[in-house]
């Protein structure tokens, strides 16, 4: 059964003589127990679309299209609702940077205990804390420490244990190895395959295309505001078909085969300002008159591909 379906979803921060689309139109789906990566440059809307499926976009609004969990349309609930029943219960996130955010004037239990608080919760809260903190792989010792004595890396195990906490069937993760040595990376890395295998779904949020093939089913490659290519891991590492796509492979090192990286030329395009036809036409190598005039939507076996080489 898919767990999480998102169609045509559109998301947008109105500033005042402007609209930035940040996620426009975007379609996926993650079936229970399988990770979802999601890639893509600096500002492409990654994040943005994170935040939607939790239903709390600071300063940005759901526009149009509909969210389904189970079935069940998440947009159509009351906040209240939403709350009460979804957001960390079901689905919760391991915000971009968090770990920098941690309160530094209370313990970590005492911010445990905060969100147990917050959600009411019922159970026995001190083996709640202590059993989330042991399958992070941290010592109980760790939850009377203060952030500023922990290492990143300590760190980041204790605001995706937070997001466990309440034992949600997805967790989406963004950026959650950025800025940590490659050891940690894989100690991180490793704990959310542990988590996966224990029945964890994973929206896992990353510009690095090395992190997502480590532990990612299926993959969306976002481009400014939209998800232009998506499908398997296997399909999209060994056949890139978007231009845009081929164009990310062929710029990340590799040990062997072309000695040249190669750049792609251009930049992104204003995510206010958006022309009619395909967001990449300035940048590909393929363009046609018709990617110029018409925004590109082909549908392919088990995924799709936004571009007219594929119609
Ligand atoms: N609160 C906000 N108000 C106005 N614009 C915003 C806000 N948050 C994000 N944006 C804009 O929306 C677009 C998408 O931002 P988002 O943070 O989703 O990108 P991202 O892909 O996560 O980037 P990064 O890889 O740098 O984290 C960008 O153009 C950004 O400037
Ligand atoms: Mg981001």
């Amino acid at each position: 059964m898919t767990t999480l379906s998102i169609e045509e979803l559109e998301v947008q921060y109105q500033l005042r003589d402007k609209t930035i689309r940040a996620v426009d139109k975007v379609s996926l789906f993650l079936k229970n127990n399988e990770s979802l990566g999601i890639v893509g440059e600096s500002a492409c809307g990654k994040s943005t679309l994170g935040l939607a499926i939790i239903r709390s976009v600071p300063g940005g609004k759901i526009v149009n299209g509909d969210i389904t969990l189970d079935g069940k349309s998440t947009l159509k609930m009351t906040e209240a609702e939403f709350a009460k029943t979804v957001r960390w219960k079901k689905i919760s996130m391991v915000f971009q940077g968090a770990m920098n955010s941690l309160d530094p004037v209370f313990s970590i239990r005492q911010q445990f205990e905060e969100i147990l608080q917050a959600h009411d919760y019922r159970g026995d809260r001190q083996k709640t804390i202590n059993d989330i903190i042991d399958s992070v792989g941290l010592p109980p010792t760790v939850l009377d420490k203060f952030p500023h004595e922990l290492s990143g890396g300590m760190k980041q195990r204790v605001v995706i244990a937070m997001a466990l906490v309440l034992r949600p069937s997805l967790v989406i993760a963004d950026e959650p190895t950025t800025a940590l040595d490659v050891l940690v990376q894989a100690q991180i890395l490793s704990l959310l395959k542990k988590l996966k295998k224990e029945g964890m779904s994973l929206i896992l949020i990353s510009h690095d295309l090395g992190i997502i093939s480590e532990i990612a089913d299926n993959v969306g490659i976002m481009y400014a505001g939209k998800i232009v290519e998506f499908g398997t891991l296997q399909e999209v590492y060994s056949n890139p078909k978007h231009p845009y796509t081929q164009a990310l492979f062929k710029s990340m090192p590799k040990i062997k085969g072309e000695p040249e990286l190669i750049s792609l030329k251009g930049t992104p395009p204003n995510l206010a300002n958006m022309q009619t036809g395909c967001r990449f036409y300035d940048r590909c190598t393929h363009a046609m008159e018709k990617c110029r005039k018409e925004p590109p939507k082909i549908k392919t076996e088990s995924g799709h591909v936004l571009c007219w080489l594929y119609e």
